[in-house]
């Protein structure tokens, strides 16, 4: 047996009567070796989660620091909401068997780049770069991939911008460079995608190609949507008069207001 296996212990080695599992000392000695061995998998791997969701709670508040500072300079928030996940224990087999990657706790933190995932749902498509653009330059965040389906989107008309980024996270007596998939999309990309993955699921269903012919068009139409709602913002912003000193003195004290409120 592969000892790198995330489950070594295999029951149908030993001996079962009618009296229950009869072993040696010898086989005893290689059940309880077994056993130690998986839980120390289980606990490598526990831990391994552990570790994950801490790259997510100082992602998320990279994000939440970045929306703060918008919001007082610009009166608007530029992120909608958050949402983050450590992948399911399911999907992640799911994506190393379809993959053929050998089942083992290396192999995962490895070649397994979403295991920990933030979504980050903005309100028009030039936060999204804002965002971004902001989050890379910091210096202990490290860009290891970029996929802009924004400006390519998939032929399906999927759109977001995806980045996967390498934070340090800091422990007790160790530090660990995590990697951490951040999906950035507007609130209008978000309602297309969670409604086409809804559907994927439906595979048995006639007129595939009709279907993703219609949903293509919604994604071109939103995609437009898009543009025109950021057009809109951008023509009122470009509109607004100058304010009169007493109305800037009345937003500064709203800023000083917001910064005090959380
Ligand atoms: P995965 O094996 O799915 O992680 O693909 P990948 O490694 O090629 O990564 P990619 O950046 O293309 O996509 C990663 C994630 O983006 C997926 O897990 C989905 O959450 C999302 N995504 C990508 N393509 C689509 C799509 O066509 N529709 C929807 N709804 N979501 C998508
Ligand atoms: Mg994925």
């Amino acid at each position: 047996m592969n000892d790198n296996q995330l489950i070594p212990f295999d029951k149908g080695n030993f001996a079962f009567d009618r009296n229950g599992l009869h072993l040696s000392p010898a086989e005893m000695q290689a059940v309880m070796n077994q056993a130690r061995k998986m839980m120390d998998v289980m606990v490598d791997y526990s831990d391994l989660r552990m570790v994950y969701g801490c790259a997510l709670k100082i992602v998320r508040t990279k994000f939440e620091v970045l929306d703060s500072e918008f919001e007082v300079r610009n009166q608007r928030n530029p992120i909608n909401f958050i949402s983050s996940r450590v992948k399911s224990n399911q999907s992640i087999i799911g994506k190393m068997i379809r993959r053929g990657i050998p089942l083992t706790i290396e192999n995962m933190e490895k070649e397994i780049q979403d295991i920990a995932g933030i979504r980050i749902i903005c309100s028009y498509e030039d936060d999204i770069y804002h965002l971004a653009d902001a989050l890379l330059r910091q210096e202990n965040v490290t860009l290891l991939k970029r996929k802009d389906y924004i400006a390519n989107p998939k032929s399906n008309g999927y759109r977001s911008l995806h980045l996967i980024v390498s934070v340090p996270v800091y422990f007790a007596e160790q530090k660990r460079d995590v990697p951490v998939e951040v999906q950035i999309r507007t609130i209008a990309m978000d309602f297309w995608a969670s409604l086409e993955h809804s559907m994927k699921y439906k595979q048995e269903i006639k007129d595939q190609d009709t279907i993703a012919a219609r949903l293509k068009s919604c994604a071109d139409r939103i995609a437009e949507l898009d543009e025109e709602m950021q057009d809109i913002r951008r023509q009122i912003e470009s509109g607004k008069d100058v304010p009169s000193e007493e109305e800037e003195l009345l937003q500064r004290l709203g800023k000083i207001d917001r910064i005090f409120e959380d």
